[in-house]
């Protein structure tokens, strides 16, 4: 339902909030300034004092849309293809970071500018001048977390299997999580450089979750690999590749960008910045943003190599400042035409929170009573 607080509706009349607060007294209403009213008894309030209210509601899908570059229709001449996005995940120590470094070390841009890497938990990788982004999630959490809130942002999961271990608690956890958000596994076989190593055991195992190799008769793309000492990443990355082309990922970068937080933190020096994967749309310098109760204008960009960027496009992931606060991982950001509009958007959501929050603070507090009675 809609809502207005007492001080907010005052400040609309033109009143005295505690003029409104007597009034709702007289009626038998204890409130405070920030107690929310719903229409109904804004309506009453404010018939008291002579004043119509208008129920004109507020609708985020109605703003966000009013910016037909921001979520129009795309036309399907609009739709490019666009890098796959993929996350890594494994059972402990099965070598998922490892794995990473591997790939970003085979990366480096010969000649890069000092060749600093800044951790902004997702990296931008480059084969043969195709693009794949990785999401270095810190455990299945963020994107449990991410599927919690409805968004998904994985295009494809790598899980790692460490060869000399085999298939673990985590490593169920991670398939099912796959399945459940419904995204293509490739599994690599993680090291193999080792003794004990045992990769067909690891693809016996794995048939049990009707993850069946290729040779076996299956769909599933199964790579060897070693962490440590390199071997075969080219292969992986190929393989994502080829599994990319045949999930035919499109996107319209010619509207406003959009997409989710991969991870935010307040900074000392900068303020709240977060990691954003662009989903679709393009995101730029100066556009007014909104990102779950927090709003602002992108300040600066910087890629995963520490560089600043003007513009993002579809699945590039870049770290932003300018929100007025910290969003949650899994969050969703839209830019928008109007810093206005972002900062309605923002604000009704926090309004949002307040209510849930001051509802279950009372009905702890009436549970409370009644324990004591
Ligand atoms: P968590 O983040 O703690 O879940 O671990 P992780 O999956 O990120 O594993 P990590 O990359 O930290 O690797 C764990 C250990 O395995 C480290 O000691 C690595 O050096 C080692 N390791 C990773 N990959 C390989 C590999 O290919 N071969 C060998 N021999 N060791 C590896
Ligand atoms: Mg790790």
């Amino acid at each position: 339902s809609d809502v207005i607080t007492v001080g907010e509706l005052a400040k609309r009349m033109g009143v005295k909030a505690n003029d409104l607060i007597r009034e709702l007294m007289s009626q038998g209403n204890m409130v405070t300034i920030n107690h929310p009213l719903d229409y109904e008894t804004a309506a009453i309030l404010a018939a008291e004092f002579n004043y119509e209210v208008e129920n004109v509601g507020f609708n985020e899908e109605t703003i966000l849309n009013v910016d037909k570059a921001a979520v129009g229709e795309d036309k399907p001449e609009d739709l490019e293809p666009r890098p796959p996005v993929v996350t890594i995940m494994g059972h402990v120590d099965h070598g998922k970071t490892s794995l990473l470094d591997a790939i970003r070390a085979t990366n480096v841009i010969a000649g890069e500018a000092g060749g600093i890497t800044q951790h902004i938990g997702a990296y931008d990788v480059e084969l043969d001048g195709r693009k794949i982004a990785f999401l270095d999630t810190p455990g299945h959490e963020a994107f449990t977390a991410m599927r919690a809130r409805g968004t998904s942002v994985t295009d494809i999961v790598i899980l790692v299997v460490a060869a000399d271990d085999g298939v673990m608690p985590q490593t169920r956890e991670a398939i099912n999580h796959a399945k459940a958000a419904g995204v293509p596994i490739i599994v690599a076989v993680n090291k193999i450089d080792k003794p004990g190593a045992n990769p067909e055991k690891v693809k016996q195992e794995l048939t049990e979750f009707e993850l069946v190799p290729e040779d076996w008769g299956g769909d599933t793309i199964f790579v060897e690999v070693s962490a440590k000492e390199k071997t075969n990443i080219d292969g992986l990355l190929e393989m994502i590749l080829l599994q990319a082309e045949v999930l035919d990922l499109k996107a319209n970068a010619k509207k406003h960008g959009c997409g989710a937080i991969v991870e935010a933190r307040l900074d000392k020096g900068r303020g709240p910045v977060a990691t954003l994967l662009v989903q679709e749309g393009t995101l730029r310098i100066g556009d007014p943003l909104v990102s779950g109760a927090h709003y602002g204008r992108v300040r600066t960009m910087t890629n995963d190599r520490g560089e600043q960027v003007q513009e993002a496009g579809p699945s590039t992931p870049v770290e932003v400042t300018g929100l007025s606060g910290v969003p949650d991982a899994g969050d969703t950001f839209n830019a928008l035409d109007d810093e206005k509009a972002a900062k309605e958007v923002a604000q009704h959501r926090a309004q949002k929170q307040r209510e849930a929050e001051l509802a279950k603070t009372s009905k702890v507090s009436l549970d409370q009573l009644y324990a004591r009675l």
